[in-house]
């Protein structure tokens, strides 16, 4: 195993409030040692002058492909996209095929795991088959290494079923994650509801489709005692019932994507499949909302929903389009430019969404360059501006709108358990 010695770098360690220039010294998968100057013997030696160093992120909510949509993602080009964004840990959502939807799914996912580029983490489907009829094996799955639950892609529509799984969830302790989406009220929407799905003439999904499951879950989950998570919130309807839910002490955490704070439906320039995703861009008062969200601590936490598909798929129509789109390569940059160098967050601030609070959110140790903890660490270059270029994703969806956008934030390396696992100079 590698002995990796950092040289002075900014590091920016939120979970222990530390913000200054000194070494990290990584050994045996650990951190061994941090700040000031360290002068242990080392296989390598990273110049991080003028850089910075942070923990690793913590991304809750991506999609891989495998098993089934291969020709989407792989575990293994996921988790290369993963340490080509900085992050270093992912949770899976469920929606392959077969979906995870028992102890043998959970079981599968992570042998597949094995020898991946970054820790994964599997989230287990709340219905068989994500169906919506019959309940899955919630104390297996957790058995079985399940780090959380979600059906997501859809809501589970029927409320006394959804209450059983949070009942489960709440028993064996693993967070349940909201895709929060009426179906039926959707009513085959493809866009947000408003002036420019109606210049384009195609069908809106309004707030209400959002914001009243939202509702729905947070007072299911008071009622069964779990913690609930509410995935890509897009609304300020969504904002309003998290702050309620934190106001009145409920175990409620809520996540927005880069893309949601990012670009707002008026900027849709045409009708194309890349502009898609569930939930949809949102007007300019909830982008300004969610922002807001994040700054106040609202909002918990930023992940991805990265959603990746193949390059024919997405270059349709937005009525036939799926919904989605990439985020792993994209989300620290997209974060650090629109959150931190517009002053609603501090770097520090950043990295509490992206890492310290999705580790709260799991239950897990990470989010800290505390001595004795995993060596998940990232190097990132702050100051010099890039254009995002999806030919050099190497996740294999390459489905992005911020394509040759000017960004600030550019990962430059990523070490995963004291093992440096992305490099950018090899780009
Ligand atoms: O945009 C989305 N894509 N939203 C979802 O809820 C599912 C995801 C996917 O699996 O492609
Ligand atoms: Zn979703
Ligand atoms: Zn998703």
């Amino acid at each position: 195993m590698d002995r990796i010695l950092v040289k002075q770098g900014r590091i920016v360690d939120p979970a222990n409030g530390r913000d200054e220039i000194g070494d990290l010294f990584l050994s045996d998968g650990k951190i061994q040692k941090i700040g000031g100057n360290i002068t242990e013997d080392a296989d390598v030696v990273l110049d991080a002058s003028g850089k910075t160093v942070m923990p690793g992120l913590i991304d809750l909510h991506v999609h891989l492909r495998e098993p089934g949509f291969e020709y989407k993602e792989t575990i293994e080009s996921g988790a290369n996209a993963a340490a080509r964004g900085g992050v270093t840990t992912i949770c899976p959502m469920p929606n392959t095929k077969p979906v995870i939807d028992s102890p043998e799914r959970v079981k599968d996912l992570l042998d597949r795991a094995e020898g991946a580029a970054v820790h994964i983490l599997p989230i287990g489907a709340v219905t068989l088959g994500q169906e919506g009829r019959e309940l899955a094996d919630i104390r297996g799955m957790k058995e079985a290494g399940a780090a959380a639950l979600s059906e997501d892609g859809k809501s589970v529509m029927d409320s006394l079923l959804f209450q059983k799984g949070l009942l489960e969830a709440a028993k064996y302790k693993l967070p349940m994650f909201s895709h929060c989406e009426d179906k039926v009220l959707a009513d085959g929407g493809v866009m947000n509801a408003g002036k420019k799905a109606d210049e384009l003439g195609l069908p809106g999904i309004s707030n209400a489709v959002e914001d009243v499951i939202a509702a729905r879950d947070i007072f299911l989950s008071k009622e069964a005692g779990n913690r609930l998570h509410l995935c890509h919130c897009s609304t300020k309807g969504s904002v309003m019932l998290v702050d309620m839910a934190k106001k009145s002490g409920l175990p409620v955490t809520g996540e927005v994507c880069p893309h949601h704070f990012t670009m707002s439906d008026d900027e849709i320039s045409e009708d194309d499949g890349r502009f898609k995703m569930n939930p949809p861009l949102r007007s300019r008062e909830d982008v300004q909302a969610l922002k807001e969200a994040l700054r106040d601590g609202v909002m918990d936490v930023i992940s991805t929903d990265h959603a990746p598909h193949g390059e024919e798929e997405k270059n349709q129509s937005m009525r036939t389009a799926p919904f989605g789109i990439v985020g792993l390569e994209t989300s620290f940059a997209l974060s650090y430019t629109e959150l931190v160098r517009t002053g609603y967050l501090t770097l520090s601030g950043l990295i509490e969404k992206m890492s310290v609070n999705p580790a709260k959110v799991l239950g897990i140790d990470g989010g800290t360059l505390s001595v004795g903890s995993a060596a998940d660490v990232v190097i990132a270059e702050l100051d010099v501006p890039y254009r995002i270029d999806r030919r050099k994703f190497v996740s294999k969806g390459k489905n992005t709108p911020f394509d040759g956008k000017e960004v600030y934030g550019k990962v430059e390396t990523t070490i995963v358990d004291g093992k440096i696992v992305y490099q950018a100079n090899a780009d």
